[in-house]
């Protein structure tokens, strides 16, 4: 593996041993893969930032780490809302712990944000190397921006954010990205609802597991290319997708798919994801909900009071910037929780079963949550939320 001669120096422990630190995981990763060198990356998302993952010994490496990242980086979701974790009904001793984490993170020059959309926050272009590590981030940024991330592991991102550099291979070459095989998709409804696209991306993910698909026959928008990536990566492995007309790299390059394999899936069947059934808890923004998530929330909400407890996640950023709705929104008595999410909180713990309008929080909540979970359409979910039912 070739290193320029700057490169080299850090890796000879010139820049201090936790640089050199990074750049032997860096070097050793490149190896593995089989990649001629290094190429600079324009940011970093870092995994590994729950304390309910991480726990004392993760804590303990970070503690021993003496850097700065030198690229914009975010943290992924942590265990709580750091503001609100009272409310969220987190135990002050977690509380403590997770709070240590995000200031050793704090103390490398990560940024206090811990979420997976951080493509609302840091600018993201096509073509851009990057070093993201939450899957449907790392979808999100390959399939719907354009831009070049494999899925890293927390280390590997924190040691890109720290040496500016990933090493490219993957995803990160041009010849990785094609195509592997078409998905047909018939009858899916030319709507709004992000639930639409996690049923379809949870049964794709399952049928593709980590090859690349290109899907043709739909016109999904932005949320729910979003919610189609995420759920393939929780499903499958996809990191990457395109889709006809729609995504960047298939409009501007001419894929060859003679030859792949074509699988149909018919979106009547898919339906039948959707299920009824009592919950006692009702969860959105996963990922993270962008603004104009919440703007539509909002508008579902107004007039209305929550039965059952209704958690909304968004990134601080986006939060933020979207004051007055998120009052409009609370005024319900459901809470919009920055930092975290249902997956990552021991919050979600307490609840037997949760309602959700995300193919990836449906496929993850039974494992990481012991919760069952039931899929329905946005408005369904606030329907159950301000009725009981
Ligand atoms: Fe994001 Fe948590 Fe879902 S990290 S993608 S909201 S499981």
């Amino acid at each position: 593996m070739y290193l320029d001669p700057d490169e080299e120096k850090i890796l000879d422990g010139e820049s201090g041993t936790t640089k050199q630190k990074m750049m032997e995981i860096l070097v050793a990763l490149g190896k593995v893969f089989g990649a001629a060198g290094m190429v600079a990356i324009k940011s970093a998302q870092v995994s590994g930032a729950s304390y309910k993952t991480i726990g004392e010994y993760g804590l303990e490496w970070l503690n021993s780490l003496d850097a700065r990242v030198v690229v914009p980086a975010v943290l992924n979701p942590i265990g709580m809302d750091r503001d609100r974790w009272r409310e969220m009904e987190i135990r002050p001793e977690f509380a403590r712990k997770q709070e240590e984490v995000v200031r050793a993170y704090e103390r490398l020059g990560v940024s206090m944000e811990c979420t997976c959309t951080p493509y609302y926050i840091t600018e993201t272009q096509y073509g851009d190397h990057l070093a993201w590590s939450e899957s449907s981030a790392v979808a999100y940024a390959n399939s719907v921006i354009g831009a070049r991330t494999n899925r890293e592991g927390g280390p590997s991102a924190l040691a890109a954010a720290i040496v500016g550099k990933t090493p490219e291979y993957g995803l990160h070459l041009s010849e990785e990205r094609r195509p592997a095989v078409v998905i047909d998709a018939e009858g899916v409804p030319d709507d709004h609802e992000i639930a639409t696209y996690g049923a379809l991306g949870f049964h794709a993910g399952s049928v593709v597991g980590n090859r690349i698909p290109i899907f043709s026959g739909i016109r999904p928008d932005r949320d729910q290319l979003k919610a189609l990536g995420a759920a393939m990566a929780a499903s499958g492995a996809v990191a990457l997708f395109h889709v006809e007309g729609v995504t960047p790299e298939a409009k501007r390059l001419s894929f060859d798919l003679s030859g792949l394999e074509r699988i149909h899936l018919d979106y009547g069947e898919i339906r039948e994801t959707f299920s009824d059934g009592a919950v006692d808890a009702v969860a959105l923004g996963c990922p993270h909900c962008s603004p104009f998530e919440l703007t539509g929330i909002a508008a579902l909400l107004k007039g209305k009071k929550v039965k059952i407890p209704l958690f909304i996640f968004a990134a601080r950023n986006v939060i933020q910037r979207s004051r007055e709705v998120v009052s409009e929104i609370e005024k319900s008595g459901a809470r919009v929780y920055s930092d975290t999410c249902m997956v990552v909180s021991p919050a979600m713990e307490r609840f037997d079963a949760v309602m959700v309008n995300s193919g990836k929080a449906y496929s993850y909540l039974p494992n990481m949550c012991g919760a069952l979970a039931r899929l329905g359409t946005t408005e369904e979910c606030i329907a159950v939320a301000t009725s009981g039912i």
